[in-house]
């Protein structure tokens, strides 16, 4: 598949999971742009890009810790996610943010005018992330800081999803995707830089960056039963997979992960998955 083909199915599915993208009744995305937030560390007054805004899970809290004299520029390809985070900051009376539909690949801003430069559960759908990173490299000032999540990738599962679901996704399922969504050749093709700490470091360096820092951590995902989280689960990455399945095949899975997701929940009270996370930080050399 050519990138601009992968890039027009992403913006479609994202476009079509914006309405109710994080707004399911499932915490995952809000606490972990929290958390990248806290991690990137932005002053007041710093000038900040959010790469693949979404809906704002890193925009909103970055906005507050920059604070009036600061900005934050959110861009993301799907044009419904950036309605529904301007809609959000209008309704929040948010003065500083701006939002705007942009490849995050190729981001036409001036040299040197951010601070910092976020992107949570974004830099993986980049085709070509390495040669983003550099442009990034370039839109920071001299020190500036990057800061990034990525799942922690396992070979027992879709990319996406946390070990946990390596008991719970037939594997034959994965084998008949279609080539290019099978989870090895998705890391193969856009993200085998990142799954291995060295390979990582050093794909940063060659962008440009140095003091780079790498922290696996979990972060809670919480949903109210498994008919929650499988129901959320159509919102995010594994939209991709929910596509390629036929009717039949999607029953089955949708009750074989319920069953299985409210097995884990203890006493009748809220399906809790400790997530891996990767959380990545770096600053531009200059
Ligand atoms: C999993 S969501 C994460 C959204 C948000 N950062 C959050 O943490 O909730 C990934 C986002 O990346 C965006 N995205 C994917 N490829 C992109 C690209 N080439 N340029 C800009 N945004 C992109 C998607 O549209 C989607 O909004």
């Amino acid at each position: 598949m050519d990138q601009d083909s992968y890039k027009a199915g992403v913006a479609e599915a994202f476009n079509q999971a914006a309405a109710s993208y994080d707004r399911m009744g499932v915490e995952f995305f809000t606490p972990m742009g929290r958390r990248l937030v806290e991690r990137a560390a932005p002053r007041r007054g710093d000038r900040v890009l959010d790469i693949g805004c979404g809906r704002g899970a890193c925009l909103f809290p970055a906005a507050a810790m920059v604070g009036p004299r600061g900005r934050v520029l959110g861009i993301d390809i799907a044009a419904a996610m950036i309605e529904a985070a301007a809609e959000e900051a209008e309704r929040r009376r948010i003065g500083n943010v701006e939002l705007r539909v942009m490849d995050a690949e190729y981001p036409e801003l001036p040299e040197r005018s951010f601070d910092v430069v976020l992107g949570s559960y974004s830099v993986i759908f980049l085709p070509d992330a390495p040669a983003a990173l550099a442009r990034y490299a370039r839109v920071l000032v001299r020190r500036g800081r990057i800061a990034f999540t990525s799942p922690v990738f396992t070979d027992d599962t879709f990319p996406f999803l946390p070990p946990v679901f390596a008991d719970l996704i037939p594997r034959s399922l994965l084998r008949d995707l279609p080539p290019q969504w099978r989870p090895e050749e998705l890391r193969r093709r856009f993200n085998g830089w990142l799954q291995e700490v060295a390979d990582l470091e050093r794909t940063l360096r060659r962008a440009g960056f140095c003091d780079v820092e790498v922290a696996d951590e979990p972060v809670r995902l919480v949903a109210a039963s498994g008919e929650t989280w499988v129901d959320w689960s159509h919102t995010q990455g594994m939209r991709l997979l929910w596509q390629h399945l036929g009717a039949a095949e999607a029953r089955r899975l949708r009750e074989r992960l319920i069953a299985g997701l409210d097995a884990l929940r203890e006493d009748g009270g809220p399906l809790v998955i400790e997530t891996p996370v990767r959380f990545v930080t770096a600053r531009a050399a200059g």
